[in-house]
């Protein structure tokens, strides 16, 4: 047999699948490894879709999406940040914000160009990254609350720079920036050419201020891609619809890749969409607010444990700091499940930065977090008796 691309063996399952994976062999186990929320789509989200498959609306789409969808899109977004997209070229439907990362990357990146990921950073990049033989520089951000600064930004580029991805609020930590904190960043980033990515998918995640966007600095427009998409946003993971968000010549380069990727997103998808975007307003804010009280559960939970951990202001999120018990995240998590059927995900899966630390998801039921927190809580307890009893 002829060999395989020579980079899919830097590529590894992902630490979030590893362990959700494993959680169906424990009878009682509960599940806090992956990133969706636990509240159902809401009623005329699933009615647009059904009314789409009954009225035969099963053909192709645009390329770029229907255009009612991306008109939807372009009132969503101005609304939230004052900033116009245009719904005829400067807006691309994908296959969840996971398709237009991809199509993205593919369109700017030659083999040996380098990315930037301040870290620790969302898993699903540098597999793309390396798939397309090129290289990650990651920043640390562990001695800055988890946020990158305009100082560590501009010492990680290099001639080689291509692109530096950004994702706020961030999955794992469920760090934001602020206004300011990106002001800055952009200083930096505006005139160096470099194409700036930022992931907003969690931009409706947030807890303690508003969401802002990279795209409210006119001064990187042309360099700018953003991703944003509805899974998180309306608990939407399974529609897959998702978006990109740049200048018209940036829009038909990925609208090509992304036409050779998957010609258009699933119709009835589509028109669930445009629903959740014109209804979901109050929805949101419900799914936030009870969101928002197991952050303050979890959270309050973590520091009794006497865990060091940042508060998620936005995300689903939280991600403390184990390393005083095993610095090993894996065996950490490992020993967690086997013990307490407890799935999370170990640090490590967000790169080297992430080490140390675990994930929890807190889009779960309250019942299901409580119950996570006294078992992480008591496996904590054992872990200390049994170190007592050896010394
Ligand atoms: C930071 C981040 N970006 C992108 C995605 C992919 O989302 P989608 O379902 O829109 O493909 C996820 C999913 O967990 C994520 O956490």
């Amino acid at each position: 047999m002829k060999s395989l691309n020579q980079y899919i063996y830097d590529i590894e399952v992902p630490g979030t699948r590893q362990f959700a994976n494993k959680v169906d062999q424990y009878a009682n186990s509960i599940d806090l490894t992956l990133g969706q929320s636990g509240f159902e789509p809401a009623e005329y989200i699933k009615e647009a879709m059904i009314t789409a498959i009954q009225d035969n609306k099963l053909r192709y789409t645009h390329n770029k999406g229907l255009l009612e969808l991306r008109e939807a899109i372009s009132k969503y977004t101005f609304d939230r940040h004052q900033t116009y997209y245009n719904p005829e070229n400067e807006i691309v439907v994908t296959n969840g914000g996971s398709e237009g990362i991809d199509d993205i990357l593919r369109t700017i990146l030659n083999p040996g160009d380098e990315v930037i990921l301040p870290s620790p950073t969302y898993l699903g990049y540098e597999p793309i990254i390396k798939l397309a033989g090129c290289n990650v520089k990651l920043v640390d951000t562990t001695s800055t609350k988890f946020k990158p600064t305009a100082t560590n930004v501009k010492q990680a580029i290099t001639e080689d720079t291509k692109a530096i991805i950004f994702n706020y609020p961030t999955n794992p930590t469920g760090t934001t920036l602020t206004y300011e904190e990106i002001a800055s960043i952009v200083n930096v980033l505006e005139d160096t050419g470099v194409y700036i990515i930022t992931d907003e998918i969690y931009s409706e995640n947030v807890y303690d201020h508003k969401h802002h966007s990279f795209m409210e600095f006119p001064s990187i427009r042309n360099q700018l891609f953003v991703v944003n998409g509805l899974s998180k946003s309306h608990a939407l993971t399974g529609a897959r619809v998702g978006y990109v968000l740049s200048t018209p010549r940036l829009i038909e380069e990925v609208t090509t890749v992304h036409l050779y990727n998957s010609i258009c997103v699933a119709t009835p998808s589509q028109y669930g969409a445009i629903s959740a975007l014109k209804n979901g307003n109050e929805d949101i804010k419900k799914m936030n607010q009870a969101y928002l009280e197991r952050r303050n559960y979890i959270y309050s939970r973590i520091q009794k444990m006497g865990l060091p951990v940042e508060k998620p202001e936005g995300a689903f999120y939280i991600f403390p700091d184990v390393s005083q018990y095993n610095k090993d995240s894996f065996a950490f998590c490992t020993q967690l499940l086997e013990s307490e059927q407890l799935a999370v995900v170990p640090g490590k899966s967000f790169s080297e930065f992430g080490e140390g630390h675990i994930r929890l998801s807190f889009a779960c039921t309250m019942q299901e977090i409580k119950e996570a927190c006294n078992r992480l809580q008591r496996f904590l307890e054992n872990y200390k008796n049994k170190e007592a009893n050896m010394e």
